[in-house]
Parts: structure tokens; C-alpha cells; sequence
């Protein structure tokens, strides 16, 4: 077990949805916990929720629950696995989406106090740049984007960082480039976002990998399982094993 301090809170986001979002979060989450970190889960996806699915778990109390005081935040945990922890948020109820003032700051009173019991904590937004999207961008303090090579989605990502940067000064952000055709790929839209971030917005930002596109995704999504547990050697298990790796570096050094 690794000594940690103070756990490393990530968020990942993307503007464009279906981008890959909640499949990176929940195999890196495994990933993480199989190599000996503890690591906690939050679906921020607030108003449609898509963790508890991708992982098949029976939810009861949500994040929801939490902030309507009906639940404390220990209590609404789910444990899929050994140091692997989710807290599920709820489906259907739009005014979870945007979250006010006053529901910002209980949560991330909340979240603060469950994040002391783990090393990382990995929270899935929504799709867009809607409120508590760029809340959650903002708790973190790390910030992965998503995004595969399609120009809208590289695009959209490009906005999102344009947004955080205006708004909250953030000026350092990871990437990983989901849904590739090769590495080159993944590296050649890194590289052009790197290139204009840097000149147009004063952004830094870092490689962490690409995942490449790969049935056994789709696949283990259906049967509501990781794709790092149903299918460990393949290429997209593996690439996230790679990403897992650079994560745990950043525990050390959240900037490289
Ligand atoms: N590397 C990949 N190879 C093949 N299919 C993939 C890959 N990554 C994601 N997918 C497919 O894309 C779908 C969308 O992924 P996911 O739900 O993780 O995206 P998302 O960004 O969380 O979406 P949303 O914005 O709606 O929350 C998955 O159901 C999966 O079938
Ligand atoms: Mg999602």
C-alpha cells in the first residue's frame, strides 16, 4: 500500500458526450484498486448516471439522498470490488444537473470528508459545460479530458479547457485520446491540441496515453462489466493499465 497523505482527486470530463468517459473512469478505477490504491468512484454524471451500470452494482442511497440529508455520505458508498468504492448518483432528475450554490458547497464539504479514507478519487462528469460540470472541474485537482479524433470532439474538448481556463485559471490539463485507430493517431490529435492550447489559451497540457477502439469495450459495457475484467489482455485493458501507471505517478507530481 502506497502512504498517501492527501488522496489525488481527478476529474474526468470531455464537452462532447460518449466520448468514452465513464468506461475510462470505472477500468482505470479497477486498475488503480488491483494495484493497491484505494480508490473512490463518484458518478458526477448527476442527472443520468452511468457508473453503477458499467459496473453492474445494485444502488441504494445516491449522492441525491445525501444532499436532501436523507443519507450520510459513508452510507450511500458501494464497494464493487476490494479498495474500490463508488458513490452512485441518481437517473432522471434534471434538477441534479445543475446544482446551486448551496448544494456545491455541502457536496464538496462531503466530498472532502470521504476522500480522506482513499488514495484516489476519480470523478466522472457529464457531458457540456453546464454548472456542475465546471464544478467538478474545479474540486479537482486534476483534470483529465477525454476525447476521440473526431474533429467535433476534439473540438468541444478544446472548449470545455478554454472555459475552465477563463473562468477558474485552471492551466494545466491530461488528456488521453480514446477510440483510435493507432498510438499515432492518439499522439497526432494530442499533439495538435497541445500545439493551439499552448499558443491560443497559455495551457499546459499532458499526455497521459490513448485507449484504442476495441470490441471487447462495447462488449463488456452490454454485460455491465469492466472491460479490465473481462477481457484483461486486450488492447484497450492494457492502454488503460498504461494510463493507471502515469496516474500514480501523478500522485507524486500532479504537473510533470
Ligand atoms: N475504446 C473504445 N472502443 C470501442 N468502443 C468504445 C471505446 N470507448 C467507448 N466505447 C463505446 O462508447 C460508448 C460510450 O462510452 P461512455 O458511456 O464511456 O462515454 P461517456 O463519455 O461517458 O458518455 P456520456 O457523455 O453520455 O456520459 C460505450 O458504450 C462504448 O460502447
Ligand atoms: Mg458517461
Amino acid at each position: 500500500m502506497i502512504e498517501n497523505p492527501l488522496p489525488l482527486i481527478v476529474c474526468v470530463t470531455s464537452g462532447k458526450g460518449g466520448v468514452g468517459k465513464t468506461s475510462l473512469t470505472v477500468n482505470l478505477g479497477l486498475c488503480l484498486s488491483r494495484a493497491d490504491l484505494r480508490v473512490l468512484i463518484v458518478d458526477g454524471d448527476m442527472g443520468l448516471a452511468n457508473v453503477d451500470l458499467m459496473l453492474g452494482l445494485e444502488v441504494g442511497r445516491t449522492v441525491r439522498d445525501v444532499l436532501e440529508g436523507d443519507a450520510e455520505p459513508e452510507d450511500a458508498l458501494v464497494w464493487p470490488d476490494h479498495g474500490l468504492a463508488v458513490l452512485p448518483a441518481t437517473s432522471g432528475v434534471p434538477e441534479m444537473v445543475s446544482m446551486g450554490p448551496e448544494d456545491q458547497a455541502r457536496l464538496g464539504e462531503y466530498l472532502g470528508r470521504l476522500a480522506t479514507g482513499f488514495d484516489v478519487v476519480l470523478m466522472d462528469t457529464a457531458a457540456g459545460i453546464g454548472s456542475s460540470v465546471l464544478w467538478f472541474n474545479d474540486y479537482a485537482q486534476g483534470n483529465i479530458v477525454v476525447m476521440t479524433p473526431d474533429p467535433t470532439a476534439v473540438t468541444d474538448a478544446y472548449a470545455l479547457i478554454k472555459v475552465l481556463r477563463q473562468r477558474y485559471g485552471k492551466d494545466h490539463f491530461h488528456v488521453v485520446v480514446n477510440d483510435t485507430a493507432s498510438d499515432h493517431e492518439g499522439r497526432r490529435v494530442y499533439d495538435n491540441i497541445a500545439r493551439v492550447a499552448d499558443t491560443y489559451l497559455q495551457v499546459t497540457l499532458n499526455y497521459l496515453g490513448s485507449v484504442p477502439s476495441d470490441p471487447a469495450v462495447r462488449q463488456a459495457v452490454r454485460q455491465q462489466r469492466p472491460f479490465c475484467a473481462t477481457a484483461p489482455d486486450g488492447r484497450a485493458a492494457r492502454a488503460v493499465e498504461a494510463i493507471g501507471t502515469r496516474i500514480r505517478s501523478l500522485m507524486t507530481d500532479p504537473k510533470p
